[in-house]
């Protein structure tokens, strides 16, 4: 039997119930398969903060660092102050283990709706930066509060990280039927890092023969994503623009509900991390409403990490088996489980 350690932060809001239910899923999938998932829960998130002060110790990240992967539900509460948790707890998770490849895929699914009318064939996946860009932390402020305020936020990017996230993304369209890959940037104003990006996937394209690849401004990506979101396979980008075009992604896909992602870290020398794209949903938490298809897919993306495609693809299919046929509903978040377990 080959065991792997799953550190589970369930974290905030409905982050515990729906992670419950993606854990459930992996257990469902993999019994008697000689594989066998053992699980530690870890008490991260606004609760101990609020009670501790405490965030991400180092004893934490230590402790954490002992499993394969992990998985978490989501992080944020309106008694605690915007930025700390998200500083803090989930993006220094990101920073620690190096999660370099912020993997977010939108499918739409039949039977799904999409706000957009005629949204033809919509299977693409978002190759998100995860450790640089604007989101390290590199910025300061003067004169704050005064009419003089300056405000710095800059955004970091190396030949190293580009280029390493750019090759993850070649093989990952390599391994995709269209064969195709967008970079997503601003090279027109933001010209040191855009040209960065931009001579980066050319020369990194240069091993990949196989492989098509175009270049989109962040603004008229946003236009194509919603009139012609078929144009797209993978795309590859960096962290604070693909923040932004993965919730548009989750949106054409059916809905934040729906978004799946992955914190991956493809060298292997730090855990994974998996988590549904929405967020704690504060005002629904204990409700027995959240709908955990999310974090099942982000459970499904998991073992797809964790070289279990076989389980992995059986989740996807019975969530969409589910999906098919689950128009719009109303139903609790374990009438959802029952529902797509039934179809494991
Ligand atoms: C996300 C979230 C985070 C991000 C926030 C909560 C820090 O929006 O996972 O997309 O900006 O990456
Ligand atoms: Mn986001």
């Amino acid at each position: 039997t080959r065991e792997y350690k799953i550190a589970v932060i369930g974290g905030d809001g409905i982050g515990p119930e729906v992670t419950a239910i993606a854990l459930e899923s992996i257990r469902r999938v993999t019994s008697g398969s000689g594989v066998e998932f053992k699980t530690t829960e870890f008490d991260l998130g606004a609760r101990r903060y609020l009670a501790t002060g405490e965030t991400l110790t180092d004893t934490d990240l230590e402790s954490l660092k002992q499993h394969d992967a992990i998985l978490l539900g989501a992080i944020g509460d309106p008694k605690v102050p915007s930025g700390v948790l998200e500083r803090q707890l989930l993006l220094k998770l990101r920073f620690s283990f190096d999660h370099y490849v912020n993997l977010r895929p939108t499918k739409l699914y039949p039977g799904v709706v999409s706000p957009l009318a005629d949204p033809g064939e919509v299977d693409f996946v978002v190759v998100r930066e995860g450790t640089e860009g604007p989101y390290v932390g590199n910025g300061g402020a003067i004169r704050v509060g005064t009419p003089n305020e300056v405000a710095n936020e800059v955004s970091v990017n190396t030949a190293f990280g580009v280029e390493r996230l750019v090759r993850y993304a070649f093989e990952l369209a390599s391994n995709r039927e269209r064969k195709k890959l967008t970079l997503v940037h601003k090279h027109n104003v933001m010209v040191h890092a855009g040209w960065l990006w931009q001579n980066t996937v050319n020369r990194v394209a240069e091993e990949f023969p196989a492989i098509k690849h175009d270049y989109l401004h962040i603004d008229a990506a946003t236009i194509f994503m919603v009139t012609n979101p078929e144009r797209f396979d993978v795309i590859v980008t960096d962290n604070l623009f693909g923040d932004i075009i993965t919730d548009l992604a989750a949106a054409i896909g059916g809905g934040i509900g729906l978004g799946a992602s992955g914190n991956i870290n493809p060298d292997g020398a730090f855990p994974s991390m998996f988590e549904p794209v929405h967020g704690s949903a504060p005002d629904i938490a204990g409700k027995n409403i959240a709908d955990p298809t999310a974090a099942i897919l982000s459970a499904a993306l998991l073992l797809q990490h964790l070289n279990n495609p076989v389980a992995a693809a059986r989740i996807e299919n019975a969530v969409a088996a589910d999906l098919a046929t689950r128009g719009n509903k109303k139903r609790s978040t374990q009438e959802v489980a029952e529902s797509i377990f039934a179809l494991l």
